[in-house]
């Protein structure tokens, strides 16, 4: 049974429906308004600005009509209906979730127990049905990277992963760069550095938010590729320093770029990056980048620097990071808000070459929200 009344001299409707009830100002029902004159039927859109909302927004009747709830404005006698089902879907008069340091909808934490189940899917399937392409999205938006399989070992075929569900974000770097290195066959001791696990490019703003690196060749011994939750990292440090946690999130870093010619990028953001109500948002971790910190005050630096440590020693810890060593045919796509990557130092001879390019997660987001809607969730 669904009941509405007003209150607050008609500024205020209340639903009532299975011992549940929520609040609506007159403000919002108007500025939400589903009529024609207020959405384009056709794509959605918002078709007013606040400014042909007006200030008196009060309420002179409110029923319930089948399974619509049909008001009235005082001031002009507009009728407009709701579905009774859209107004539960986004009543705003319910408990707020405001614990800093939480992960967003859908994300799930995860440390080195994932090595056994790192998420996976065959290029040509991924290709041709939307079931698995959802799936793998899901993946992505789940646990911020994923793999993919049966990559044609040929020069930018990594385009055909970005062409899953969005866009080559080009940079100074190119559409896309090459990782290559032949492993000094004379000296077989050499071996090739290690790199800290690092979110890329945080220099610039926005950073890009995909990364896609497939292998083409990887003959050497060693170099697997590494990633690590940075925000399960940063959780963990919240748990055991929270007062280090707050200050990565409330104090800027700074991160430059300035290796090319004409090149002169930089930006200042958070480390950890909290929404305004306290959701993780994103992290910015590059060792090589990070430029002269200046936005922390004096007497707050030594602890940021202790914080700062502590993060970096967390992200050091194997027993946060996946480890898999890619294949030629094989690429892995990291989210790069969330997700650091890294590579294993190698030895031998032989010849280690990856390209990589950019994307953006909003076309991940995307396609996953189309595909769920045409297909049904995961
Ligand atoms: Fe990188």
């Amino acid at each position: 049974m669904t009941t509405v009344t007003l209150e607050a001299e008609g500024s205020v409707l209340i639903l009532r429906d299975g011992g549940d009830q929520w609040r609506f100002h007159g403000v919002w029902l108007r500025d939400n308004a589903q009529d024609p004159a207020t959405r384009d039927p056709g794509n959605g859109q918002r078709l007013i600005t606040l400014a042909d909302v007006p200030q008196d927004c009060r309420l002179s009747d409110a029923q319930v009509i089948g399974d619509q709830v049909q008001i009235t404005f005082a001031r002009d006698a507009k009728v407009v209906q709701f579905a009774t089902h859209w107004l539960i879907a986004h009543a705003y008069d319910r408990t707020q979730d405001d614990t800093p340091g939480r992960l967003p909808l859908g994300q799930t934490a995860w440390d080195s127990t994932l090595s056994d189940a790192v998420p996976v899917g065959a290029l040509d399937v991924l290709k041709t049905d939307p079931n698995a392409l959802r799936d793998w999205l899901a993946n992505m938006r789940r646990y911020g990277f994923a793999k993919v399989t049966g990559v044609p070992v040929t020069e930018g075929s990594l385009f055909e992963i970005v062409a899953l569900f969005g866009y080559v974000r080009e940079t100074n770097y190119g559409r896309l760069f090459e990782v290559r290195t032949e492993v000094n066959p004379v000296n077989l001791a050499y071996t090739g550095l290690g790199l800290q696990a690092h979110t890329d490019n945080p220099y610039r703003d926005p950073q890009p938010t995909v990364q896609v690196l497939a292998c083409l060749e990887n003959s050497a011994k060693g170099g697997e590729n590494m990633v690590v939750d940075g925000f399960a990292v940063a959780r963990r440090l919240q748990a055991e320093d929270p007062v280090g946690f707050d200050l990565l999130t409330r104090y800027c870093a700074r991160f430059s770029y300035t290796g090319s010619a004409g090149m002169a990028l930089h930006s200042r953001r958070p480390m950890i990056e909290l929404t305004p109500d306290g959701e993780l948002q994103a992290i910015r971790f590059n060792a090589r980048s990070v430029a002269p910190l200046v936005d922390v005050p004096f007497d707050q630096m030594e602890a940021y620097y202790a914080a700062y440590r502590r993060l970096s020693a967390l992200i050091d810890d194997p027993a946060m990071e996946v480890q898999f060593k890619l294949a030629s045919g094989e690429a892995f796509v990291v989210d790069n808000t969330r997700v650091l990557h890294a590579r294993k130092g190698y030895a031998g001879a032989g010849t280690r070459w990856l390209q990589g390019c950019y994307a953006d997660r909003d076309g991940i987001l995307s396609t996953l929200a189309a595909l769920e809607a045409a297909h049904g969730p995961t």
